[in-house]
C-alpha cells in the first residue's frame, strides 16, 4: 500500500536536439512516498528540500497524479510525500522528476494499468503548470530510462534508445536562476536553413552514434548551432567551462536544458572526474557560488 521511489533528474536537448533529446542521470534525483489511503484525491502531506505548494492542483507531482486520477478513478486516494533534491530552475528537470515520480508511484500500486507513453502524458500535465508549456524531454528520459527522442508531442510518441556503456555526464550547477519561459522567448521564432541543415544532420548522427556505439561520432554531433548561441549569454563563463570540459577529453558539453545547467559527456568514469574539476577550477575563480555533480547515463 506504500511504494518509495526515486525520481531521477534528467539532460534535455542534448545540445542538437531541442524539445526532443534528452537523457536520464542515474544517481541524481528526487525521492518520494506514495501511500494509498481511504480518503478520496490526492494529498500532499510532507515536502522536504525546497518550499514548494501543497495544494494539489498547484504542485507538480500533484497536478499530474491528478490528471491519472481522474482517468483511473479508483475508491480511494493518495498520499505524496516529497523529498526534493533537484532545486527547480536548475536546469535538470526538477520538474519533470516531480511529475514523474507521482505518477509512477502511483502506477504500481495501482497494479501498472498504464505503459511508459501513458505515464509520460500524465507527467505532461505537471511539467505544463510549471513551465506552461507542453515538452516532453525531460519527462521521456525520467521514465523509460537512458536516451530519448520524443518524436512527437501530439499525438505522444516517444522512442527509447541505447545508451553506450561508460557514458558519464558532468554537471555543473551556477547558482543563479534561469526560467525556461524566459529562456525559450530570447529564442528566434525563424532560424536559417543552413542553421537547419546542420541541426538534423546532427541529430541523425547523434542518434546513429547511441545506436553504434561510435563514441567519436557521438562527439562531432554535440553542437548546436540554434539555441545555444543565444542561451549562451544567459549563462557566465559558459564559454569557459565548455573549454575546459573539451580540453580535458569530454566528448561534448553544452547547456542542459533550458540552464542554467551546463552539461558535459564523457567516456569513462576517470575522464568525467577530470572534467569535473577543470570545471570547478573555471568556476572557483568567480564569484558565482555552483556545485559540480557526476553520474553515469
Ligand atoms: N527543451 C526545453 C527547453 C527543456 O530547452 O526549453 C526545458 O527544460
Amino acid at each position: 500500500n506504500e511504494i518509495k521511489i526515486f525520481s531521477p533528474a534528467t539532460v534535455a536537448n542534448v545540445s542538437c536536439g531541442f524539445d526532443v533529446l534528452g537523457f536520464c542521470l542515474d544517481t541524481i534525483g528526487d525521492e518520494m512516498i506514495i501511500r494509498k489511503t481511504n480518503k478520496k484525491g490526492i494529498h500532499i502531506t510532507k515536502i522536504e528540500g525546497y518550499d514548494l505548494p501543497f495544494e494539489a492542483e498547484k504542485n507538480v507531482a500533484g497536478v499530474s497524479a491528478l490528471a491519472m486520477l481522474e482517468d483511473a478513478n479508483p475508491d480511494f486516494g493518495f498520499e505524496l510525500e516529497i523529498y526534493k533534491n533537484i532545486k527547480p530552475g536548475s536546469g535538470v528537470g526538477s520538474s519533470s522528476a516531480s511529475a514523474v515520480g507521482s505518477v509512477f508511484g502511483m502506477n504500481e500500486l495501482l497494479g501498472k494499468p498504464y505503459n511508459k507513453t501513458q505515464l509520460t502524458n500524465f507527467a505532461m500535465k505537471g511539467e505544463a503548470l510549471a513551465s506552461q508549456c507542453e515538452h516532453a524531454d525531460n519527462i521521456a528520459p525520467a521514465i523509460f530510462g537512458g536516451f530519448t527522442l520524443v518524436k512527437s508531442v501530439a499525438p505522444l510518441e516517444v522512442l527509447q534508445l541505447p545508451t553506450p556503456k561508460d557514458l558519464f555526464a558532468v554537471i555543473i550547477h551556477p547558482q543563479i536562476e534561469i526560467k525556461t519561459s524566459e529562456s525559450r522567448a530570447i529564442l528566434p521564432k525563424q532560424i536559417a536553413l543552413q542553421d537547419a541543415i546542420t541541426q538534423w544532420s546532427n541529430v541523425g548522427s547523434l542518434v546513429h552514434a547511441l545506436h553504434t556505439n561510435d563514441y567519436e561520432l557521438l562527439s562531432r554531433s554535440l553542437t548546436d548551432v540554434v539555441v545555444e548561441p543565444h542561451r549562451s549569454q544567459l549563462i557566465p563563463h559558459f564559454k569557459d567551462v565548455r573549454k575546459a570540459a573539451l580540453e580535458n577529453g569530454a566528448l561534448g558539453c553544452g547547456i542542459s536544458g533550458s540552464g542554467p545547467s551546463i552539461f558535459s559527456l564523457c567516456y569513462g568514469n576517470s575522464t568525467a572526474q577530470k572534467v569535473a574539476q577543470a570545471i570547478k577550477n573555471v568556476y572557483s575563480k568567480t564569484e558565482i557560488p555552483f556545485e559540480v555533480y557526476v553520474s553515469e547515463i
